[in-house]
């Protein structure tokens, strides 16, 4: 029976690899693993090719370095089948663009960088069909995060503060402003396709975060059920208070038996309007990473684990997409009340 899958996913990696200004002559390594989305593979493939591309398809071993479940869920660890072959990761970093199809990506994977700094470009995609479709990206995207990272580039504090209680500051200095908008254009960019969303490392924010019901708890893809109260000092996470989600996070952090595992990690606000707040109620927990909570437009994210620019090397990363925060950069509001200020959007 002909199995036609692939063709319906064709004309929007082809976008999506004009978007990451794949041309004629470069050289596409599609990397998978043997789990990966066949149809993304041959998707790719066509889609490359039909833009005069070199391209090859790698698929390498499953299994990651660090003891946890990690397929959709943001950590990052990256594949042990990379990780310890020097020969992938030299053919890797002479490719112009990777089209990273593994099911967890090399986020957090120090290895990654270096494929990076070699100019290659890397687009992560492990998400649902309509998921990519639904969100994709526009070239003019990239404005509106830029001008996110400016904003947070010339300001030396950010405050949180929602009706449900949160009230956080965070000293800006050193801490590294970024953005994610979801097609890979740049020599030695990393993205990810859907995203778009501004997010910076604050060393040491103090004060208090409410998680409210309906806030969204990642990898875990759950909603927030009661509400939740951490202290935090300087990025340590001093308490957790509320009722079976509180529970729930004190557990995760206790069993992790990690270091960093109570301190903050990367903070900041999604851009993408077309993501759906409801989509992580509507798919499979292996279907998606979650980009449409953590990019959602106006949300706030913050995470926990590894800050690489403190050299805090950790597995244990939670991100939390929260709405209903006003978030201000030295005085001037970028986020109310869940809604994107009108010059961010
Ligand atoms: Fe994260």
């Amino acid at each position: 029976m002909t199995n036609l899958q692939s063709m319906d996913m064709l004309a929007a990696f082809r976008q999506q690899l004009q978007l990451s200004r794949v041309t004629k002559g470069e050289h596409v390594i599609l990397l998978a693993e043997p789990g990966s989305r066949s149809d993304y593979v041959e998707a790719a493939f066509g889609a490359a090719i039909s833009l005069g591309a070199h391209v090859m398809s790698v698929t390498v071993p499953s299994g990651i370095p660090a003891p946890t479940p990690a397929t959709h869920t943001g950590s990052g660890p990256g594949l042990v089948s990379v990780l310890e072959d020097t020969v992938a990761q030299e053919l890797l970093a002479k490719a112009d663009l990777v089209l990273d199809l593994t099911r967890e990506g090399f986020i957090h994977a120090p290895v990654q960088q270096e494929i990076l700094q070699a100019g290659t470009r890397i687009l992560f995609v492990c998400d649902a069909p309509d998921v990519l479709t639904r969100n994709m990206p526009r070239a003019e995207d990239k404005d509106d995060v830029l001008a996110a990272v400016d904003a947070v580039r010339s300001a030396t504090e950010m405050t949180v503060t929602s009706r449900h209680g949160t009230d956080l500051r965070a000293d800006l200095t050193d801490c590294h402003p970024g953005y994610q908008t979801g097609f890979a254009d740049d020599p030695g960019r990393w993205d990810h396709w859907p995203s778009k969303m501004c997010l910076f490392w604050p060393e040491a924010p103090t004060g208090r975060i409410v998680l409210a019901p309906g806030d969204i708890l990642l990898p875990f893809k759950e909603y927030v059920r009661e509400e939740v109260v951490l202290e935090v000092d300087e990025g340590h996470i001093e308490s957790i208070r509320g009722g079976a989600d509180a529970r729930t996070l004190e557990t995760f952090m206790a069993d992790c038996d990690d270091t960093w595992a109570r301190y903050t990690s990367h903070m900041g606000w999604g851009l993408m309007k077309s993501a759906d707040w409801f989509a992580t109620a509507m798919y499979g927990k292996h279907e998606i990473m979650g980009m449409e909570a953590r990019a959602f437009a106006g949300n706030f994210l913050w995470s926990t684990g590894p800050q690489p620019f403190l050299g805090r090397d950790s597995h244990a990363h939670l991100d939390i997409a929260m709405r209903d925060c006003t978030v201000a950069l030295d005085g001037r509001t970028v986020v109310a009340d869940g809604a994107l200020a009108a010059r961010e959007g």
